[in-house]
């Protein structure tokens, strides 16, 4: 988005030659797809706390059937689980911060997944999905999709010529791959996944939450829909649940015709509360960005630590993707703790700043040992054969000073 979009969106159109010029995240995050003058002149986006609306009489309700009164400014709608102007002005920041045309809004990231792929896929589809991605994510398709018929190929996270192989021909219809990935942070080749799509006419779909609209845009490298869990850094205060889907206008609209049906809306105070959290979203990201770094860097050269998993350090396996397609590597930082589960644990329990939570992208550090938070049920062999081994930690850094958090993991690691 260049500022004259910016501007446009803004309603407030310059002929200053330097408006070809990126705005910034953080001019972005505050300022993306928002309408210059709203309701009342407020400068915040008014919560429109309603379940209905009304028409003033029967010519009035005619005219919006037939559509005579849409498009003129007026965000009316007929019924809340249609739409919600609150809920509108959040989808068009978000399309605006992903470079999309339009945004759908969901009640939940998992909502969004789930309501994207019912509303699209047939019975009788295929779809493909790389590995190491978020398990509930997998579940729904090798478990909830199944019983539709929908079939579900699991192809390992960079291996492409597998991706590519597994295409069926008339009967694959996406292609699904989050970047970065969870918890092991791996990263897709955005490209290269955009123009596989393209040429066997498959859709594809990142789940970009880990990166955020700051650090990747992947409609920009060829995608056609980003999915996020706005519960994470979108909201950035660990307090509401919601997710988005942005893409091209006439897709994202059929999604929104369907959510109406499936049901799945944010509900409008969670929608005002995302919109405030977005406007400092570039710069916790920034901040996460550079303390994840610091994190990453110091853990790597860390005594009792075995390997440190995160996009920004050369030893990662898609690190030269990431510095091309990314412009920052996260706020997640895995790593594996010299010692066995009960070394991990009691380094986790040593800690001060970061809470123990699943979860991710909040202003407060979070930390977890993923075999004893969402693999808890699961036996260290069956663990290992979903690849996550007993000392893995994941660590979601918020924005508490760098120097603070590296003194913090300093401590707690000396009793490994
Ligand atoms: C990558 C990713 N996608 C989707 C989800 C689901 O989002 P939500 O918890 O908002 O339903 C999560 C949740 O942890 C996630 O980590």
């Amino acid at each position: 988005m260049t500022l004259h979009d910016l501007d446009k969106h803004l309603g407030n159109l310059s002929d200053d030659p330097s408006a070809n010029k990126e705005p910034g995240g953080s001019t972005r995050s505050v300022h993306g797809g928002t309408k210059r003058r709203k309701a009342f002149n407020s400068l915040n986006t008014p919560i429109v706390q309603t379940a209905t609306y009304t028409f003033g009489d029967t010519q009035e309700l005619i005219d919006f059937m037939e559509r005579k009164t849409w498009g003129d400014g007026d965000d009316r709608e007929e019924y809340g689980r249609y739409g919600n102007p609150t809920v509108s002005a959040v989808e068009r920041k978000l399309a605006a911060l992903d470079a999309g045309e339009d945004a759908v809004l969901y009640a939940s990231g998992m909502a969004a997944v789930t309501s994207i792929l019912l509303s699209i896929l047939p019975s009788g589809a295929h779809i493909i999905m790389t590995d190491d991605c978020y398990r509930r994510t997998r579940q729904f398709a090798l478990t909830f999709l199944k019983r539709f018929g929908i079939e579900t190929t699991v192809v390992p996270m960079g291996d492409y010529d597998a991706m590519e192989a597994a295409i069926i021909p008339k009967k694959t219809r996406f292609i699904i791959s989050e970047s970065p990935t969870n918890p092991y942070l791996r990263v897709a080749d955005l490209e290269r996944i955009g123009r596989i799509g393209k040429k066997h006419r498959v859709l594809t779909l990142i789940d970009s939450t880990f990166a955020t609209p700051i650090n990747q845009r992947p409609l920009e490298w060829g995608i056609d829909f980003v999915v996020h869990s706005a519960t994470k850094y979108l909201s950035g205060h660990n307090d509401l649940l919601a997710g988005v889907v942005v893409g091209k206008g006439d897709r994202i609209k059929a999604l929104r015709d369907a959510r109406g049906v499936l049901g799945g809306i944010v509900d409008p105070q969670n929608a005002y509360l995302l919109d405030r959290g977005i406007k400092t979203l570039g710069v916790r990201v920034d901040q996460q960005n550079r303390t994840a770094l610091a994190v990453a860097r110091f853990l790597e050269s860390h005594l009792h630590i075995e390997r440190v998993w995160y996009p920004g350090l050369p030893s990662h396996p898609e690190y030269r993707i990431a510095a091309a397609q990314m412009t920052g590597f996260g706020g997640v930082v895995s790593f594996e703790v010299a010692g066995d589960l009960k070394a991990t644990s009691k380094f986790i329990d040593r800690l001060k700043i970061p809470y123990i939570a699943p979860s991710l992208g909040g202003v407060e550090s979070l930390i977890e040992q993923p075999a004893l938070m969402s693999y808890y049920e699961k036996t260290t062999e069956e663990r290992l054969a979903l690849g996550i081994k007993d000392n893995l930690v994941r660590f979601a850094i918020g924005i508490e000073d760098t120097d603070d958090i590296l003194n913090d993991l300093d401590q707690a690691l000396s009793v490994v």
